[in-house]
C-alpha cells in the first residue's frame, strides 16, 4: 500500500556539504521503501493517484529516520556507585584498575538471567525510540565467555523482532580482561577470536569491534581479532584514541574499518588513515561529558580531510548512561563545534555508513528505507538548541508510523 505524506519541509541529508531543505516537500511511502522524497511539485500524477492516503505534515521538519550507531544497551546492574566515586575524584581508569568498571558490569551481567536482560534493554529502547531511533547498533562486551556474549547478542536480535526498529549486532569480546583470564591476555583474545566463527554461525554477528587501549587490549591483539573477523568477510570497528593514542585507527583503517569510535587523541597520520580508507569517525560527546574530558577530538582536521562524522549515544552503564540521541546534537555542537547540520548528518546519513548501510538508510531518497521522523521544529538548530524537551512527534519506520 503506498501512502503520500505531503507538505513536508525535507531535510533528505542526500547532498554532501551545506544545509539543502526541499520546501513543499513530499514523501510516498510504498511498503518499507520510499518511492519518492523530493518536491510535491515534481511529483509524477500517476503516482500520486496510485496512494491509499494522503497525510499532511503542515510544513513540519522531515529527516531521516535517526540512527544510533554505537551502543552497549544490553547490560546488567548500575554504576551509580562509581559514578559517586568519580565524583570524588577517582580516574575512569583507577576504578577499572581496580577492578571495578567494565568488569562489575560484566558480573552483573551474567548474574542477570535473558529475560532480565530482555526487559531491562527493553525499557532503555523505549527511550531511544521515543527521540526519533529508527536503527540502532548494540554491542556485546559485558558477557566476555561463548555463553555469556551470545547471550547478550541473543538479546539483541530479540530487541529489533519485539520492538519497530532495525538492530545491528557488533561482537566486542575484546572489551576487557575478564578476571578468570587474570594476567593472560593473549589467551583471552585466542578465546575471543575461537568464539566469532560459532556467534557468526547462529547469525548473531554483524560487525566486530575491540577496544584497543592502555585499559583494554594491545594493537597486536586488536589486529589478531580483526584477522578472525576478516576471514569471515565481518566488517570492523574499533573504540579507538579515546584515553589515549594507540594508533587504533591507522589498524583498523587497514582493515578498511566501517568506523573508529571516540578518537579525542587522534593525531594527523590517524586522521590521514581514516581519510584513506573512507573510515567514519564516530564521535561520542556523551562519554567526553561523563568523564569530563578535556582533550577534544580533532574536528577541524576530520572535516579538513573529508572524514565523514558521525555522532552517538554510547550509550553504556559506565561512561555515557545516556538515552537521548537528540541530546548528542546539543553536545556536539557546544562541546565538539560541530554546526546543527553536521550534527544531524551524524545520526543520519553518516551513522548509517558507519554501519555500512549507506546504500539503503539515512538518507530520503526514492529506494531507500522509508524510515523518517517528523518534527516538532521547522530548523535543525532547534533540535540541537533544545535540552529535555523531545521534539519528536511522529515516526515512521518502515513504512509504518510507530504508534509507541
Ligand atoms: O564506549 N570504552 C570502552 N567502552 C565503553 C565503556 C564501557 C564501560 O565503561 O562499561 C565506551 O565508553
Ligand atoms: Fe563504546
Amino acid at each position: 500500500m503506498k501512502t503520500l505524506w505531503t507538505n513536508a519541509r525535507l531535510a533528505t541529508m542526500a547532498a554532501v556539504g551545506t544545509p539543502e531543505f526541499v520546501d513543499n516537500g513530499a514523501l510516498v511511502t510504498d511498503g518499507p521503501l520510499l518511492q519518492w522524497a523530493d518536491s510535491a511539485a515534481g511529483l509524477p500524477a500517476d503516482l500520486a493517484r496510485n496512494c491509499a492516503a494522503t497525510i499532511d505534515l503542515g510544513g513540519a521538519l522531515v529527516t531521516p529516520g535517526l540512527i544510533d550507531c554505537h551502543t552497549h544497551l544490553v547490560y546488567g546492574g548500575s554504576r551509580a556507585r562509581e559514578f559517586e566515586l568519580r565524583l570524588q575524584g577517582a580516574s575512569y581508569a583507577d576504578i577499572a584498575q581496580a577492578g571495578g568498571g567494565i568488569r562489575s558490569t560484566v558480573a552483573a551481567t551474567r548474574a542477570a538471567s535473558e529475560a532480565q536482560l530482555l526487559e531491562q534493554a527493553g525499557a532503555r529502547l523505549g527511550h531511544l525510540l521515543r527521540d526519533g531511533v529508527t536503527t540502532v547498533e548494540i554491542k556485546s562486551g559485558y558477557g566476555l565467555t561463548l555463553q555469556d556474549e551470545a547471550r547478550m547478542l541473543r538479546v539483541a536480535r530479540r530487541l529489533g523482532q519485539t520492538y519497530a526498529v532495525e538492530v545491528r549486532t557488533t561482537y566486542l569480546g575484546a572489551h576487557a580482561l575478564p578476571p578468570e583470564y587474570a594476567g593472560q591476555p593473549d589467551d583471552y583474545i585466542d578465546a575471543v577470536c575461537a568464539w566469532l566463527p560459532q556467534l557468526h554461525a547462529q547469525g548473531l554477528v554483524d560487525a566486530v569491534d575491540a577496544f584497543c587501549e592502555t585499559v583494554g587490549f594491545t594493537h597486536s591483539q586488536v589486529e589478531r581479532v580483526f584477522q578472525s573477523a576478516q576471514a569471515l568477510g565481518l566488517p570492523v570497528k574499533l573504540h579507538a584514541e579515546q584515553l589515549s593514542n594507540q594508533h587504533g585507527s591507522a589498524l583498523a583503517a587497514r582493515f578498511g574499518a566501517l568506523s573508529c569510535d571516540h578518537l579525542e587523541y587522534l593525531d594527523q597520520a590517524g586522521v590521514a588513515a581514516l581519510a584513506a580508507s573512507g573510515t567514519v569517525a564516530v564521535l561520542l560527546p556523551g562519554a567526553y561529558y561523563f568523564l569530563k574530558e578535556t582533550h577534544q577530538p580533532p574536528v577541524a582536521e576530520l572535516r579538513a580531510a573529508g572524514v565523514p562524522i558521525a555522532l552517538s549515544t554510547d550509550h553504556n552503564p559506565g561512561t555515557s548512561p545516556i538515552l537521548s540521541i537528540q541530546l548528542m546534537l546539543n553536545m556536539a555542537c557546544v562541546l565538539f563545534g560541530l554546526t546543527p547540520w553536521e550534527a544531524l548528518r551524524g545520526i543520519t546519513a553518516n551513522a548509517a555508513r558507519a554501519l555500512g548501510l549507506g546504500a539503503t538508510h539515512g538518507v530520503l531518497a526514492k529506494g531507500m528505507r522509508a524510515d523518517f521522523v517528523v518534527w516538532d521544529a521547522t530548523e535543525p538548530s532547534e533540535l540541537a538548541y533544545a535540552i529535555g524537551r523531545s521534539a519528536c512527534r511522529r515516526v515512521v519506520y518502515g513504512g509504518v508510523e510507530r504508534t509507541a
